[in-house]
């Protein structure tokens, strides 16, 4: 059954967050990071869900990673909750820090390679309510974060994220209103994302002076596929959407500097006068691998949608008020391709093309990995408390095809992180949309593996017996 062709040693891993299944927002010294916060705002998530006991993870965690062992992970990519760590101006939270110390070496004792973020979108609202990522200073603050999960840590974590899809963090938190903080300023999104990749910067460095061995970040790209590829209006949204969703990322993290496009097309926010004298040097410290989320492309046009069109339902097209991606600007018209239940459109196809491509475009690409793909679909609990999660599977094994071909065609893919390893808190959707391979039963917290799970388990010990 096993993807043809994956290399020796390919990491097959699974991933979450911590906002997402830990729970447990004020127990040990937790405070509150943005995602509590922003959940208590009503309308800003659906059903009013929150974040506060999520799936229960942090009193679960021993349990959910012998669950992980019974599925052969090789690695499991987890994120630290800075407002668990290091809430606003007080000192270390040691109770905190202590979580994930445990995390860790019952990882390492499972055999399982940790892979820890430093940053999944859960800024503590302390910091939040001075500026947030609009302020300058939150990016020393980061890098002062890191540095105190580095001490904890360091002596046994290999493998660190700075930040995980800052796009998503900057201008959909600042510009969208539809993730935390929930802030509709443009000028604020444009400072978070400057802001954000000088904090990734920093802590790269200082890691770096630490003696961490694998330092890396995770973007979210995507492919921009104008909707009528011969007219020029669709080719320049393509364009516009390539520019501020890949570019503005790649470009500064790998070459130093933001793309001339991009910066005209947001000149009337004065971008440039966010960055200082160094920023950019400082941003483009080198990084040992790049995470690449990607769970669909982007079929984009210039041209407004006929007003009985059906709307793409996306993170951003949630973004209809949003400056620089909303529909003013570029609209998503459906291409009749199946869809997923986040209505997300499903083309393999596209990652291979995605990866293949980050290659050919950046002669000084470090290693890939895949740190999230994945699908959420309506899942049925049959009368035996089974999941047979047919669509998953079909999402799961048409995706890692299409990694193995990206390899045959010249990509440096290393490894692969399957989102996710459980059903969770899906951040403005609530707990309405499941990623799981894992199925949670949100009123006890009973975990079951699902079909999707148990055949992601079979791949990997195929795998490792062919090795
Ligand atoms: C990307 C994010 O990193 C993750 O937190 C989210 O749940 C998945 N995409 C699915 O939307």
């Amino acid at each position: 059954m096993a993807p043809r062709n994956l290399p020796p040693g390919f990491l097959w891993g699974s991933a979450t967050a911590a906002a997402q299944i830990e729970g447990a927002a004020h127990e040990d010294g937790k405070e509150d990071s943005i995602w509590d916060a922003f959940a208590r705002v009503p309308g800003a998530v659906a059903r009013g869900d929150s974040p506060a006991v999520a799936v229960d993870h942090y009193h679960r965690m021993p349990d959910d990673v012998a669950l992980m062992r019974e599925l052969g992970l090789d690695s499991y990519r987890f994120s630290v909750s800075w407002a668990r760590v290091k809430p606003g101006d007080r000192e270390p939270n040691r109770a905190g820090l202590a979580f994930y110390s445990r995390l860790v070496d019952e990882l390492l004792e499972a055999g399982i390679l940790p892979w820890l973020t430093l940053y999944h979108w859960d800024l503590p609202q302390a910091l939040e309510e001075k500026g947030g990522w609009a302020n300058r200073d939150t990016a020393y603050r980061f890098r002062d974060y890191a540095a105190l999960v580095h001490e904890v840590l360091g002596d046994r974590v290999t493998h660190w994220t700075t930040f995980n899809e800052p796009l998503c963090s900057s201008l959909i938190g600042y510009a969208g209103g539809e993730h935390a903080p929930g802030r509709s300023e443009p000028r604020a999104a444009l400072a978070a994302l400057h802001h954000q990749h000088l904090a990734h910067g920093l802590a790269t460095r200082a890691l770096r002076e630490h003696g961490a061995q694998q330092l890396g970040i995770t973007l979210n790209l995507t492919n921009a596929v104008p909707n009528d590829p011969d007219d020029p209006v669709d080719q320049d949204a393509a364009r516009r959407l390539d520019a501020i969703w890949n570019r503005a990322f790649l470009e500064p993290l790998l070459l130093g500097a933001y793309p001339a496009d991009f910066v005209e097309d947001v000149r009337e926010h004065h971008f440039e006068g966010l960055i200082r004298e160094g920023d950019l040097e400082t941003i483009a410290a080198p990084i040992d691998f790049l995470g690449v989320n990607h769970y669909h492309d982007d079929n984009v046009s210039g041209h407004p949608l006929p007003p009985d069109a059906p709307r793409v339902l996306r993170p951003t097209d949630y973004a209809h008020g949003n400056p620089f991606v909303g529909s003013e600007h570029l609209t998503f018209p459906r291409r009749g391709l199946p869809r997923t239940a986040m209505d997300w459109e499903i083309n393999p196809d596209g990652l291979r093309q995605l990866l293949v491509r980050l290659g050919r475009e950046y002669p000084t690409l470090p290693p890939l990995y895949v740190t999230e793909n994945g699908s959420a679909w309506d899942d049925v609990v049959e009368q035996d408390g089974s999941i047979d999660d047919e669509p998953r599977v079909e999402y799961l094994l048409a995706h890692l095809e299409a990694v193995a071909a990206a390899i045959e065609d010249g990509a440096d893919v290393r490894g692969y992180f399957v989102w996710s390893l459980l059903d969770n808190f899906e951040w403005a959707w609530g707990y309405d949309k499941r990623f799981g391979i894992v199925h949670v039963d949100y009123e006890t917290q009973k975990r079951t593996v699902k079909r999707s799970g148990r055949v992601y388990a079979q791949l990997i010990s195929e795998a490792r017996a062919a090795t």
